[in-house]
């Protein structure tokens, strides 16, 4: 018991599984208590329950395409996304925040032969407060079935929540709905995407649950130790779960939408801390006769500290959340936002400020669509002409009426539309 005991305290405090003679690396789990002061090379640390860099600049993601074996969005794929689609792409992909996927081209190949595809994406319901950092793929994720016009399913994985926090499975449920409406407040459209519950989905139908039956038979302990750390003494809920969340890659799930075809390509928009569930989905396709899912997977929106962690809802202080007024969202990116400018105004002029590691300047590369103001923005913060103070300001004016829409749009969502939303039923679509 204590051997155990002091094994999973191992990997509580080195985010690592405890191996005999094999001291635990660099990457011990940075809190979210600021930027360390130098680079170091030590690996950074991404799986689904923990990310940080270890460096300032935040995680570096050319590598963590060679390590995950994923592939590079490239100016081609670029061009090939907006030949295909007759779009302009979105700023998420000409500025390399979805930089990274697997199998696009194939979707692409497909969908230019008259054969559609559909749209996976999901949310674990942790906690009633979203934060700004969660939209970003369901932004990402509106602006596919846009221009692709094609159905989307999103899981909230409430069962998920249940198995790794404190919480029950009334509130898990809870958060479930409350989530809901935010994703309905991104604009998707009723018709074409279908939001639903594991703990309510799972038990109401048989097609999903054999395919998740499937994907059990099919992966060993042994495998989701590999891919996902699991220890001896996780509950064997968790170490079931990737299953439930292979099931929405595979378009037999979904029969109400899909009248039980088995081969509707599936594309999965995701932050990249998500691939360890693809990659063991993709390994197993195959082996039960459906198809791999193609993904696109966005970097990480750095909490306000700084580029080193990812926002947390569990921290206040490093997120903006979609319930802040206007006021806490300017006193947390005056207080809190970490910046890449010099300690005096006469250094700054002098030196000029350091965009890559500025928080208040990543954070408009993610929400200011305007290429040339954010241009303009790069140039004169980097010579010095932008004070931080000014920066920062910009960046309020940016957030306050985007959030104050959000909060807008999501009143209008009624229980009524959330109920819509989640049953099943048949989409509309044509292939
Ligand atoms: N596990 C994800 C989370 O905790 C939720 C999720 C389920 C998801 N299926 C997904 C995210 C597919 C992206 C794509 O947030």
């Amino acid at each position: 018991q204590l051997l155990l005991k002091l094994k999973v305290d191992y990997k509580q405090m080195t985010g690592q599984d405890y191996k005999a003679g094999c001291p635990p690396s660099e990457n011990l789990i940075v809190s979210n208590n600021g930027p360390a002061a130098d680079d170091c090379d030590g690996e950074d640390l991404v799986d689904p329950w923990n990310v940080s860099a270890s460096s300032t600049k935040g995680v570096d993601y050319d590598k963590l395409i060679v390590r995950f074996g994923s592939s590079k969005i490239d100016k081609e794929l670029l061009e090939r996304i907006e030949k295909v689609s007759g779009q302009r792409a979105h700023h998420f992909l000409r500025r390399g925040i979805f930089f990274s996927h697997r199998d696009m081209h194939q979707i692409l190949d497909a969908y230019e032969k008259h054969k559609s595809f559909y749209l996976y994406t999901g949310r674990g319901p942790s906690s009633e407060a979203m934060h700004v950092g969660h939209l970003i793929p369901f932004i990402f994720t509106k602006w596919l079935q846009d221009v692709f016009d094609i159905p989307l399913v999103v899981q909230m994985t409430d069962d998920e929540k249940y198995l790794w926090k404190d919480l029950t499975l009334e509130e898990c449920h809870r958060f479930t709905v409350e989530n809901a409406k935010d994703i309905i407040a991104c604009g998707f459209d009723v018709n074409k995407t279908f939001i639903f519950s594991d703990l309510d989905y799972m038990g109401a139908s048989p097609q999903f649950y054999r395919n998740v039956v499937k994907v059990q038979k099919h992966v060993t302990f042994n495998q989701v130790k590999g891919i996902f750390g699991f220890t001896d003494s996780d509950c064997i809920g968790k170490i079931s779960f990737p299953a439930i969340q292979a099931a929405p890659s595979f378009s037999s799930s979904f029969p109400q939408i899909f009248g039980g075809k088995k081969d509707v390509p599936c594309l999965i928009p995701c932050a990249i801390d998500q691939d360890p569930y693809f990659r063991m989905t993709r390994d197993v396709a195959p082996r039960i006769g459906l198809l791999k899912p193609a993904l696109l997977h966005s970097t990480f929106f750095p909490a306000l500290q700084g580029a080193q962690t990812k926002m947390s809802a569990s921290d206040p202080n490093s997120s903006i959340f979609l319930t802040d007024t206007p006021k806490q969202i300017k006193n947390k990116i005056n207080k809190h936002a970490f910046s890449g400018g010099k300690d005096t105004v006469e250094e700054h002029r002098k030196y000029g400020g350091n965009t890559e590691v500025d928080v208040s300047f990543l954070y408009l590369t993610f929400f200011l669509e305007d290429d040339e103001k954010l241009e303009k923005i790069k140039e004169d913060y980097t010579s010095g002409a932008l004070l931080t103070g000014e920066l920062k300001k910009i960046l309020i004016e940016t957030l306050q009426p985007m959030i104050a829409q959000h909060q807008e749009r999501r009143k209008q969502v009624t229980d009524e539309m959330v109920q819509q939303f989640m049953t099943p039923r048949p989409l509309n679509y044509k292939f």
